[in-house]
């Protein structure tokens, strides 16, 4: 442990040192799903480089991520390892996770993510925001004409999907099924599953495979644009040397669509609700509309819709002195490394205007959100149109948090409309 230093911290140091001492990711409190920042707070100013109960790291400073994403040679992204005895090496969910170009390493990683990036080139945003300003208007009017609504039903959730679907050219009538299968599957990355959670994940995959398979056979036969459509694009690929196995195709596509989903709706989500707890910010943003951008960005530093990341240690190596023999498993905190008080200046104050602001929302280094273009351009649409429309929205009831501690987000946030 290092020094404590008082001034980073909000609770006295004796409440600080029993944060840090027992804090494991496999045995978090309820009130850590509530509000993770003063344990992170604790854990970044007396322990950042932390061991937990099961000999995995958890890490807190934001140059500690910067460079451990930078550095894939030192620092893996496979989890076979780890996943084995997570999911059972014969499992779908594992199939799945191993096979996301997320969770791997060159050359799998490499392939699929150029067959992808080629789609989400900025031209390719920039067609897709006349039918996204469309979608945000009908859901607002929607919403205006009932006078109250769920933001996450209603409008955060319903956006994404709606972008993801579009992206792999999904047909409208078969999206219904995409957000709980993508809630089921990403909610399989959790820390701690229980028996019934780890079946929905594991029937999740099983009906998401089996529809894809249908898809893909159809797009095969009618191939789609292939400047827009990353379906098509991925099969495609195969033909012309990126060769994907179908399996691959089909457990990447599937990963393409969950990882657009939950993320984004919490984007949405989380800022129209750190809209409404920072009143001065709202009017801030209402005054001069030219604050969305930054205030984008600002929601994805002060509440980080993906909270946690992995790696795994390629060679015995050492961090900021510390040695790290070859193996470790390490988790990322980026929702802490982004409250960093040696990267912002003030890291606890919600500020739309912030500049620089060098979070790491969307990781960096070279698995780097492939969507944070996407990403960012659904928060500004959806963000800044609600609040054209709805300067006066007020809490209607209390809001719930998902209890999760990797994607954080609302299930639930009431309003009324003004
Ligand atoms: C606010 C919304 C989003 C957030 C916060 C977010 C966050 C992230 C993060 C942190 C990673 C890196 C994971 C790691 O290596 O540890 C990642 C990877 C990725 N994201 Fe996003 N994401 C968002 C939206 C999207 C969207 C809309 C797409 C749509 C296509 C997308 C597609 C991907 C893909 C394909 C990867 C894997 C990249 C690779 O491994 O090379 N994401 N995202």
């Amino acid at each position: 442990m290092v020094t404590p230093d008082p001034a980073s911290l909000d609770v006295a140091p004796a409440d600080a040192a029993r944060l840090v001492q027992g804090f494991s990711l496999k045995d978090l409190p309820d009130s850590f799903y509530d509000d993770p920042y003063p344990t992170y707070r604790a854990l970044r100013s007396l322990d950042p480089i932390h061991r937990m109960a099961d000999g995995s790291l958890f890490l807190t400073r934001h140059r500690d991520l910067e460079e451990i994403y930078k550095d894939t040679a030192r620092f893996r992204s496979d989890k076979k390892v780890e996943f084995a005895p997570k999911y059972g090496a014969g499992s779908l969910l594992f199939e799945h996770h191993t096979t996301s170009l997320v969770f791997n390493d060159p050359p799998l990683h490499t392939r699929v993510r150029r067959l992808i990036s080629g789609a989400l080139n900025p031209r390719a945003i920039a067609g897709m925001e006349p039918a996204l300003v469309a979608l945000v208007d009908r859901l607002i009017d929607a919403m205006a004409a009932r006078g109250a609504a769920d933001l996450i039903e209603d409008f955060a959730s319903a956006i994404p999907i709606e972008v993801i679907g579009n992206l792999l050219a999904v047909p409208h009538a078969d999206r219904g099924p995409l957000r709980g299968w993508s809630l089921a599957i990403l909610g399989a990355l959790e820390p701690v599953l229980s028996p019934a959670q780890l079946a929905f994940g594991e029937r999740s995959v099983a009906e998401f495979l089996a529809y894809l398979r249908e898809l893909v056979a159809e797009r095969r036969r009618h191939p789609g644009n292939p400047e827009q459509d990353v379906l098509t694009r991925l099969i495609q690929g195969e033909d012309n040397g990126e060769r994907l196995s179908e399996t691959e195709l089909l457990q990447n596509c599937i990963f393409i669509l969950n990882a657009g989903h939950e993320t984004t709706t919490n984007l949405i989500g989380n800022g129209l609700e750190l809209l409404l707890r920072y009143p001065d910010q709202r009017r801030r943003l209402i005054d001069d509309p030219t604050l969305i951008k930054p205030a984008i960005e600002e929601v994805l530093r002060f509440e980080s819709s993906n909270q946690l990341g992995n790696r795994s240690v390629a060679a015995d190596t050492a961090l900021d002195g510390v040695a790290l023999p070859a193996g470790t498993l390490v988790t990322l905190g980026i929702g802490a490394a982004n409250r960093d008080p040696e990267q912002f200046a003030d890291p606890e104050r919600f500020d739309i205007g912030r500049t620089p602001n060098r979070h790491l929302a969307f990781a960096s280094g070279a698995h780097a959100c492939v969507g944070l273009n996407l990403a960012r351009m659904e928060g500004r649409i959806a963000i800044g149109r609600f609040l054209a429309r709805f300067p006066g929205y007020a809490a209607a009831g209390p809001a719930h948090r998902a209890r999760r501690a990797r994607f954080r987000g609302f299930t639930t946030l009431p309003v009324t409309l003004a």
